[in-house]
């Protein structure tokens, strides 16, 4: 007998640890999920060779994550969101430079989850201001493009850093959803629409 009927086994790594399932989670969250475009979120700052890609954006419960007046270019906080996720550390950070999904005047205001896509690997201290990149990691040398939606720019991983959906409101910065899959969870990033 299954005495955790609504978990599925964590299928991206080896130890023994259970992962809430994905309609588990979001029914008991109460999150929405589709599937988008990229220039659909980000209307005139996607880059192009991001037009045509698609990607699963969660919304969450808004929550303010940061100032702008806090934040010193290329210094990234620490942040978590959305708090009812384990794996819910991220980075916020001013690039410097106008970045796919940026707010603030500079469009470089940017978040981004510190959990490598490949195996989790913790990328809060790896952020490396003269490229605008996350990484490499120290687990198996992933790198991620800021400025780019987190795209890989080498590694073994093979999806993007999720990113953070934020938005501004005088001084305050908040985030309103998650763009891709933290690491942890296993469905595809272009799963069908809307399971909730
Ligand atoms: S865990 Fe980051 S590259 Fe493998």
């Amino acid at each position: 007998m299954n005495s955790r009927p609504d978990r599925t086994a964590c299928q991206t790594c080896t130890h023994d640890q259970w992962m809430p399932s994905r309609r588990s989670f979001l029914a008991t969250t109460g999150i929405a999920l589709s599937t988008v475009a990229l220039g659909d979120l980000f209307p005139g700052r996607v880059l192009a060779q991001d037009e045509a890609s698609e990607v699963t954006l969660a919304n969450y419960p808004r929550q303010p994550v940061g100032r702008v007046s806090a934040l010193e270019p290329d210094v990234p906080v620490v942040i978590a969101y959305p708090e009812q996720v384990a794996h819910n550390a991220a980075m916020l950070v001013r690039l410097g430079v106008p970045a796919g999904g940026g707010v603030g005047e500079g469009q470089d205001i940017v978040a981004f989850s510190t959990r490598c896509t490949h195996m989790g690997g913790d990328l809060a201290n790896e952020y490396h201001a003269q490229y605008k990149v996350a990484g490499p990691c120290r687990e198996h040398l992933t790198t991620f493009d800021l400025t780019r939606h987190g795209m890989v720019v080498s590694g073994h991983a093979t999806q993007s850093l999720p990113q953070l959906v934020l938005q501004i409101e005088g001084d305050e910065i908040y985030a309103t959803g998650i763009i891709g899959l933290l690491f942890g969870h296993h469905a595809a990033p272009t799963s069908p629409t809307t399971e909730v």
